[in-house]
């Protein structure tokens, strides 16, 4: 298939960018290339025939209909969009603005290519969303595709606002789409400012390692690779109209994740001391939601899709990836907000 992968220079669009290519897939990459996207991350198959990479804002009408012109892809997979909930605290207009404006001009723009196609069945939106727009969870209890929406930060609010728009193109115009729903990813390529690069980089340089709050928040990690593997499935085999849950069945305490990484650390590069000792408990996120988890039956039974990793063998691939990639984080932290504390402008 020709996928046009909107945000495929981010950390989940370039693992989809990669494993689609490898599948033998052709990619349009169409990435704004903000703060957040590093081409580094696709540099492996840059140079692959079959490969495209365009300079695009997805709010800009003119330029994704010349991209569905010139490329005429058979599908969508949607994943640009602000992405850091800190951020969204701070400066929730670029949020609004490329994740439910942003999402509308391209589900206009891809139904005006599908429908001067002709409707061809065969087409797929695929819109990559988040847990997060399903609110906090208790103590017990998953997020299924049921679940009522509940959005709490502007991130979740914007996104959630995103998969409303797409499921209205779908009933309203019949544009065929499939949506997803993931839980927190982790793996290689993850931005610096995102929690487990944050933990690994603030150890490798003897700096404290901030953990919000008591560290008591849950989240279902995935990896990223499974990820990726996960939204190719459901792009090719969805249902047209559904959504499917994609988690790693890995419930886990930030202070545990954390703690995690800090040991597999001690064992790949040791120091005299402990990492765990640079733990420092900070102020916590205003509104941090408490759990996310992740039920996956769905993709299980239908789409026949389950995470080929664990969450300890993930984050040990993923520690050694950060320490043999050193010129790779090294160029990106001295990005704008890299390294500050963010989402306490209130
Ligand atoms: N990271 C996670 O744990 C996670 C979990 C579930 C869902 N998601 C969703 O997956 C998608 C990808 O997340 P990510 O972590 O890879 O994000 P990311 O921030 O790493 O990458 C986002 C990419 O989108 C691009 N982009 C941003 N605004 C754009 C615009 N207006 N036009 C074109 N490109 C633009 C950026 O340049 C960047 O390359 C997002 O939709 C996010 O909501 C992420």
């Amino acid at each position: 298939m020709k996928l046009l992968v909107t945000g495929g220079a981010g950390f989940i669009g370039s693992a989809v960018v990669r494993q689609a290519m490898a599948q033998g897939h052709e990619v349009v990459n169409l990435d704004a290339l903000t703060y957040a996207a590093c081409l580094a991350n696709v540099a492996s198959v840059a140079e692959m025939p079959g490969y495209a990479f365009v300079e695009a804002d997805i709010c800009d009408r003119a330029a994704l209909d010349k991209v569905f012109a010139d490329h005429a892809p058979d599908a969508v997979m949607h994943l640009a969009a602000e992405s850091h909930v800190d951020r969204s605290i701070d400066g929730p207009g670029a949020f609004i603005q490329t994740n439910v404006t942003g999402t509308y001009t391209l589900l206009e723009a891809a139904r005006g290519f599908w429908q001067g196609q002709g409707r061809p069945e065969g087409f797929r939106f695929h819109h990559i969303s988040t847990d997060e727009v399903f609110g906090s969870l208790g103590e017990t209890g998953l997020f299924t595709e049921d679940t009522p929406y509940d959005p709490r930060s502007p991130y979740s609010a914007s996104k959630a606002a995103s998969d409303h728009l797409v499921r209205a193109w779908g009933q309203t115009y019949g544009l065929p789409v499939v949506l997803s729903n993931c839980s927190n990813n982790y793996g290689a390529y993850h931005f610096p400012e995102k929690l487990v690069p944050v933990v690994i980089l603030n150890a490798l340089a003897g700096r404290d390692i901030p953990v919000y709050g008591q560290g008591e928040n849950i989240r279902d990690w995935l990896y990223v690779e499974d990820h990726a593997e996960a939204l190719l499935m459901v792009l090719q085999k969805g249902r047209v109209g559904r959504s499917y849950n994609i988690g790693g069945g890995n419930e886990v305490r930030n202070i545990d994740l954390v703690g995690m990484i800090c040991a597999i650390l001690d064992q790949k590069r040791p120091r005299a001391a402990p990492y765990s000792d640079l733990i420092t408990f900070v102020t916590d996120r205003p509104g941090h939601d408490a759990r996310y988890a992740i039920d996956a039956t769905r993709i299980a039974d239908e789409l026949g899709w389950k995470p080929s990793v664990t969450l300890e063998q993930g984050l040990e691939r993923t520690v050694l990836w950060y320490l043999d990639n050193e010129d790779w984080w090294r160029a990106l932290i001295s990005r704008e907000g890299v390294g500050e504390r963010l989402g306490t402008r209130m």
